[in-house]
């Protein structure tokens, strides 16, 4: 496995220790995943254990592992720790506070228009850097994003996590019925187990797009709503790529700049 190379193997009881003094923060079909700070002590940043329901590592965690170590952080992605065989789990950095999802469902029109475009902007920009690596995420939602906002000591930071699901460009998924690969978000070629490409992480960013633009008090330009629009059609190839977007909620966000100014 080239991806252990220089990774610590936890034991069963380490990762019973770190989940039971953890903060859970999500349970799901998967397994469960928690915070906690008692790896390398208190004063060190926290990290993230996600622990599988499934007795082995390879048939749950071991892609989602290639994917990160593969990423090395690149697109906001957490970075390898650890990992455990005993009792499947993985131990990553911890990259944000809360979700996407989180934060525009709590912040309704609070969050201003530039910071709303600097996320949206963000997103892709990692998006870009996955693609670049030929990896498509495939299960790009508002609960698989972290925001962290700007302070004055800290930047804004945007994470995309949750690699379960990704695939090398032109891969397909296993969606045999009851694998819960049907999920809105997803583009339709993938759901049924089509090749993945950089156009299936389009639609998902588009669906993300809309949600954010919905917060927005600015109109937005017809060139920007159209792109958008575009990102669900059904031929792949008539979906804008990421750069394309970008460049418009660029330009958009130059304009709400200058109208605040
Ligand atoms: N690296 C991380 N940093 C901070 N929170 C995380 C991290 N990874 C996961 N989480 C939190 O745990 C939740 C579930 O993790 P995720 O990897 O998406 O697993 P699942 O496969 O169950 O969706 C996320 O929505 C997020 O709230
Ligand atoms: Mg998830």
């Amino acid at each position: 496995m080239e991806w252990s190379k220089n990774l610590p193997q936890f034991s069963r009881a380490q990762v019973k220790y770190l989940a039971n003094t953890g903060v859970l923060l999500g349970q799901g079909n998967f397994g469960s995943v928690y915070k906690n700070y008692t790896v390398w002590g208190e004063s060190l940043p926290p990290v993230v254990v996600k622990v599988s329901k499934k007795k082995y590592f390879k048939n749950d965690l071991e892609q989602e592992t290639k994917f990160l170590h593969l990423l090395d952080g690149a697109g906001g992605a957490p970075k390898l720790l650890a990992y455990s065989l005993a009792l499947p789990a993985i131990i990553t950095t911890y990259t944000g506070d809360q979700t996407l999802r989180h934060l525009l469902h709590k912040s309704r029109r609070v969050l201003s228009d530039t910071l709303l475009l600097e996320i949206a902007i963000k997103i892709g920009q990692n998006l870009m850097e996955i693609h670049e690596l030929n990896i498509v995420h495939n299960d790009l939602h508002c609960d698989n994003i972290l925001v962290t906002l700007p302070t004055a000591k800290q930047d804004l930071k945007v994470s995309i996590i949750d690699f379960g699901l990704g695939k090398m460009t032109g891969g397909n998924l296993d969606v045999r019925p009851g694998t819960g690969k049907n999920q809105y978000w997803m583009c339709p070629q993938v759901r049924v187990g089509h090749p993945s490409t950089t156009k299936s992480d389009v639609y998902s960013y588009g669906i993300i797009l809309n949600q954010i633009l919905d917060e927005l008090q600015s109109e937005i330009s017809q060139e920007l709503a159209d792109l958008v629009q575009a990102t669900c059609l059904y031929n792949s190839c008539d979906r804008p790529p990421v750069c394309a977007l970008l460049q418009e909620l660029q330009r958009t966000l130059e304009y709400v700049r200058l109208q605040a100014s």
